[in-house]
Order: structure tokens, then C-alpha cells, then sequence
């Protein structure tokens, strides 16, 4: 971490954003153009939308633009000719861009695809604005293991994580009994399991609060996306299961909470809008300002609370499961999930067909519980691969 400018103190912070295309990308490059003086980017990676990723490039200045696909390099070459800006196409690309000299990079890659260069920035000592959960649902322990090798530090991004991240950040040392996820129920929180059976991608698309990319929008629907959280924050802030509730919040006004031995709960509230949390790691340990909309408690009137219904939304009980059983599960959950996710909006597969499954294959996998010694993140992506195939074949087998 030396000769970073990681006090605050004003300096201009060197930058690269994994994933500059997506929906926390784009609003991260907003926020950087907005603040052209802070901040001199380096390298922004997308997967193939080269016309975006240029774009972007050129109004912000960047040193390197990349893309995953080599496809789509030709066009990223061609729309960056003139600009000075390099152009690169490739993983080894991507990971080589996560490795640039920055003192800050942000993980906005969707899926396990974002681990190795996530963990190549790690390995750099970059700080880490972490909105990819991927990365801790699939390797948590070797993640976290391998930013505390480097004295790496990680910033949330997940809204309830940045929430919980503040909410702890106080002159009050201890204490700590446990932590709070919000989760506003997704578009399906008060249809009948009958009705969503029979739900449409567009419907699962609808998410009442929150406008995010279609993975992550479609997890929340199942309420995977809160399965995945609790995972998240089990390894972020090394608690157990039992110490992590989840609440449904239908209004997605506090996002996270803190509950101390001594009764006092500390939460962190805000209009549902990722510029908020993405500000919050960009500008770390100062605050910025940011373009969202000002909270009006007296215009909302009420704020509502129930507890998660498992039954109507098996995956977050999956996830406790998978949490508890280790990384390995872990990854088997994720990787079955993501493939699951993609086949419903390809419309192949039933809406409640992705949390059934994602249960199957975790019931007929052959993992190790616990502590188990296999957990780098190379045999980890091995497993993901292999469950890849094998959730592939009885996707295939379900459609057909
Ligand atoms: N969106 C939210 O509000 C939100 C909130 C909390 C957490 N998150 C998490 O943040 C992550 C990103 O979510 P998102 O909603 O921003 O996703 P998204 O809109 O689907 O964007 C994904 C980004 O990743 C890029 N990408 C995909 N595959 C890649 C690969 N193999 N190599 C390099 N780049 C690749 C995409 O490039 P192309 O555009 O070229 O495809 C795009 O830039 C996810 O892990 C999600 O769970 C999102």
C-alpha cells in the first residue's frame, strides 16, 4: 500500500473499473466524470460492449480500454484510434489490467467471472471497492485470506454491506451482537408460489426499488440475491450465520443495521440509488457528493418490516445451508445459480425451476464439508467449471 493515496488527503486517486459497462460501472464512471480533478483512470474492462467501453475511455481519459471477448476487440480498436487510449482483448488482458499500478479499482464484473481479476488487484494491494459478490460466495475464505496477505482493504459496494460497513465505523469500540441485511422482497414478495410458477422473465425483470443489471435483478426476485449476501457478509465481516438476520424492508430505505449488546442499533439509511454506496467507496475515508435524490422521511410516511418467507423463497435457506457446509458448496450454489438464472431468461427453464435446481445439484454434489484443505481458488474454479457442465445437462434435461 505504500505510496498511495489512500488518506484522503485530497491527492488524485488512480483508478480502474472491472465491469465498466454494467449497471454499478456506468454509474461509477458517472460519478468519476463528474469528478474529473480527483481522479486519473487507468484501465476499464468490459466483456463486449466495445462501443460503451470507448466511449467511456475517451470521456474519462483512460490509459487502457479492455474487453473480455476477442470478438469484440476489433471494434474497440477501431473506435479508439486517434484517442492514444491502448486497446487490449483477452482474460489475461483483464487480469493484467486488474494488475496496473491504482490505488483503487473498482470489482463491478457480474459472476464468478470476476474472481481471478478481482483477486489479481488483491494480490496488487489496491483497495478493493467490492460490488462482485460472486468473489466471496465462491472463495471467501481464500479471498479474504489473500487480502489480508497483502493488506489489502475491501470496500462494500452491495448497498446492505456499505450499510453495515458504516453502521460499524464508529468511535465506539465492541460489542457488536450481530448485523441486519435489508431486502425489499423483489417483485414477487406478495404473489403466491401458484402465481410464480408461471412468471414471465419481464415480470421477474420489474424489480419495485432498485434499477440493476438482469442477474442480480432476477436473484432478487428469488431472493437469491439475499442468499448470496448473507455469504458475503459472513465472510466480510467474519460472522456466523447466527448473527446474520435478514429483513424484509419493502420500501428499501435502511439498508443495513447493527444491533450492540447494549441495545443500541445502528443503521444506515438512504434513497435506493447505488451512486450512494458506490460514492461511499469511492471517496473512503472522506465523503463526496453524489447526484441522488435527497431523502424525505416526512414524504414516505411509514417504513414496513416482515420477517423472510423460506418457504415462498427457498434459496435463502440454500444459501445458509451452502454457508454452512464451506466454500466449496458455496461455489456449487453460485455456479448452479448463475447458469439457472440464464436459462430462465432464455426462457427454458420455470421461475422456481432456479432455486429447485440450484437444490438438486447441491443435494447430489459431492463436496467437502467445513474446513476442508481444497479450498484454493484454482480448484474452486475447477468445481465451478465442472458444475457448469453438469447443472448444463439438467438445465438441458428440464427444458427438453
Ligand atoms: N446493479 C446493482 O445495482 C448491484 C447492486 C449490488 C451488487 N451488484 C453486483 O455487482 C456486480 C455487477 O452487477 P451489474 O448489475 O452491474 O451487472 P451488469 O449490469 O450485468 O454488468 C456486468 C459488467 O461485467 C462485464 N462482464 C461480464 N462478463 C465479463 C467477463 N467475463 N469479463 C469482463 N467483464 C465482464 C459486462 O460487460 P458487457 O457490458 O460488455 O457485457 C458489464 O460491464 C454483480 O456481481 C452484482 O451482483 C450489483
Amino acid at each position: 500500500m505504500q505510496g498511495m493515496n489512500k488518506s484522503g488527503t485530497g491527492e488524485i486517486r488512480r483508478v480502474s473499473v472491472l465491469g465498466s459497462t454494467g449497471s454499478i460501472g456506468r454509474n461509477t464512471v458517472e460519478l468519476l466524470a463528474a469528478n474529473r480533478d480527483a481522479y486519473e483512470v487507468q484501465a476499464l474492462v468490459a466483456n463486449r460492449n466495445a462501443e460503451l467501453l470507448a466511449s467511456q475511455a475517451i470521456e474519462l481519459g483512460a490509459r487502457l480500454a479492455i474487453v473480455a471477448d476477442d470478438s469484440a476487440y476489433q471494434t474497440l480498436k477501431s473506435a479508439l484510434s486517434g484517442t492514444g487510449i491502448d486497446a487490449a482483448s483477452g482474460p489475461v488482458a483483464v487480469e493484467a489490467a486488474a494488475r496496473l499500478p491504482a490505488d483503487w479499482i473498482m470489482a463491478a464484473i457480474v459472476g464468478a467471472a470476476g474472481l481471478k481479476p478481482t483477486v489479481a488487484a488483491l494480490e496488487q494491494g489496491t483497495i478493493v471497492a467490492l460490488a462482485n459478490k460472486e468473489c466471496l460466495v465462491c472463495a471467501g475464505r481464500a479471498f479474504m485470506a489473500c487480502a489480508a496477505e497483502n493488506g489489502t482493504i475491501i470496500l462494500p459496494v452491495d448497498s446492505e454491506h456499505s450499510a453495515i460497513f458504516q453502521s460499524l465505523d464508529q468511535p465506539l469500540k465492541g460489542g457488536l451482537e450481530s448485523i441486519t441485511l435489508t431486502a425489499s422482497g423483489g417483485p414477487f414478495r406478495t404473489w403466491t408460489r401458484e402465481r410464480m410458477a408461471v412468471a414471465r422473465p419481464e415480470d421477474a425483470l420489474r424489480h419495485p426499488n432498485w434499477d440493476m443489471g438482469s442477474k442480480v435483478t432476477i436473484d432478487s426476485a428469488t431472493m437469491m440475491n439475499k442468499g448470496l449476501e448473507l455469504i458475503e457478509a459472513h465472510h466480510l465481516f467474519n460472522l456466523d450465520s447466527d448473527r446474520i438476520e435478514v429483513l424484509v424492508h419493502p420500501e428499501s430505505i435502511i439498508h443495513g443495521m447493527a444491533t450492540y449488546a447494549d441495545g443500541t442499533v445502528m443503521a444506515q439509511m438512504g434513497v435506493p440509488d447505488m451512486r450512494t454506496p458506490i460514492a461511499v467507496s469511492l471517496a473512503w475515508p472522506q465523503r463526496m457528493a453524489a447526484p441522488v435524490a435527497k431523502l424525505d422521511l416526512a414524504e414516505i410516511k411509514s417504513l414496513t418490516f416482515e420477517k423472510p418467507d423460506i418457504k415462498k423463497f427457498p434459496a435463502i435457506q440454500l444459501a445458509r445451508d451452502a454457508m454452512a457446509a464451506g466454500d466449496q458448496a458455496a461455489t456449487i450454489l453460485n455456479a448452479t445459480n448463475e447458469l439457472a438464472v440464464a436459462a430462465f431468461l432464455d426462457k427454458k427453464i420455470g421461475f422456481l425451476d432456479i432455486a429447485g435446481l440450484v437444490g438438486e445439484r447441491l443435494a447430489r454434489a459431492d463436496f467437502v464439508f467445513g474446513e476442508d484443505t481444497s479450498s484454493d481458488i484454482d480448484s474452486l474454479l475447477a468445481l465451478d467449471q465442472e458444475t457448469r457442465h453438469l447443472a448444463g445437462e439438467e438445465i438441458l434435461a428440464k427444458a427438453s
